[in-house]
């Protein structure tokens, strides 16, 4: 579904990414782990098409899209969950989860908020209270729900556990493992690679900006260099 070939990318003359090349299959669920400033986000952002490529390919399914702006991406149901939970604060659950279908029929949009509403039942509750004033747990979901409402092909998501205490960063990991159930492909980025390992398929290791190793979630999990630097020994 998604094809990476030799991607190199930089902001201004200092390179971040370099010849990055990864695959994403149909109904796969890829993660890619690495430290703070290994390049994750920016990788995310340049499938988006919110960083340009500066060389390679980016493919989705077998098109070439590193031209395209970001919103014919969306339209191709490209979905992004950005880092931080960057929703929009001053609008409501309700406006932010319409935002996140805009490219989308209008009529439309009832029925997908409520498939939402089914997986968030606390968005449901909130519907009418700006984005702001709800808890950070209350805001990722949000995030997520918004990124769902495209009914997405492929859901891009950006350190879905940052700054979440441990059950709700459970709850979010298991609702990503309820959709890639579901036949959504996923690719995630994420910090915590105890917890992005024990629900992918795959994963690749990202190191200031090269990929130094991939494979099976199980295997890299078992591997030593991988348990030492990113699982605590
Ligand atoms: N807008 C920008 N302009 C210039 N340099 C940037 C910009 N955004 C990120 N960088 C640099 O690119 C490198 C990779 O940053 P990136 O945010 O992609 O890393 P990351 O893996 O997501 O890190 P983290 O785990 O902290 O989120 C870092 O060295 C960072 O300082
Ligand atoms: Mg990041």
């Amino acid at each position: 579904m998604l094809e990476i070939r030799n991607l190199n990318a930089h902001y201004g003359h200092s390179q971040v990414l370099y010849d990055i090349s990864i695959d994403v299959k149909a109904g796969e669920f890829v993660s890619i782990i690495g430290a703070n400033g290994a390049g994750k986000s920016t990788l995310m952002k340049v499938i988006m098409g919110l960083v340009p490529v500066s060389s390679g390919k980016l493919l989705f399914k077998g098109n070439e899209i590193s031209r395209l702006e970001p919103w014919q991406r969306a339209g191709m149901k490209i979905a992004y969950v950005p880092e931080g939970r960057r929703v929009f604060g001053e609008l409501t659950v309700a406006e932010n989860l319409r935002i996140g279908g805009w490219v989308e029929p209008p009529q439309d949009l009832p029925r997908r908020v409520e498939k939402v509403v089914a997986i968030f039942p606390r968005l449901g509750e909130r519907m009418n209270q700006a984005a702001r004033t709800m808890s950070g747990g209350e805001q990722q979901m949000l995030a997520i729900g918004r990124a769902l409402m495209l009914e997405p092909e492929l859901l891009l998501v950006d350190e879905i556990s940052m700054g979440l205490m441990p059950i709700l960063v459970n709850r979010c990991f298991e609702v990503l493992k309820q959709l890639s159930e579901a036949g959504t492909t996923i690719l995630l980025v994420e910090q915590n690679a105890r917890k992005a390992l024990g629900v992918s398929h795959r994963g690749y290791v990202l190191e200031t900006g090269h990929i130094v190793l991939e494979g099976e979630a199980t295997r890299l999990r078992d591997d030593d260099a991988v348990r030492r630097a990113y699982l605590g020994g």
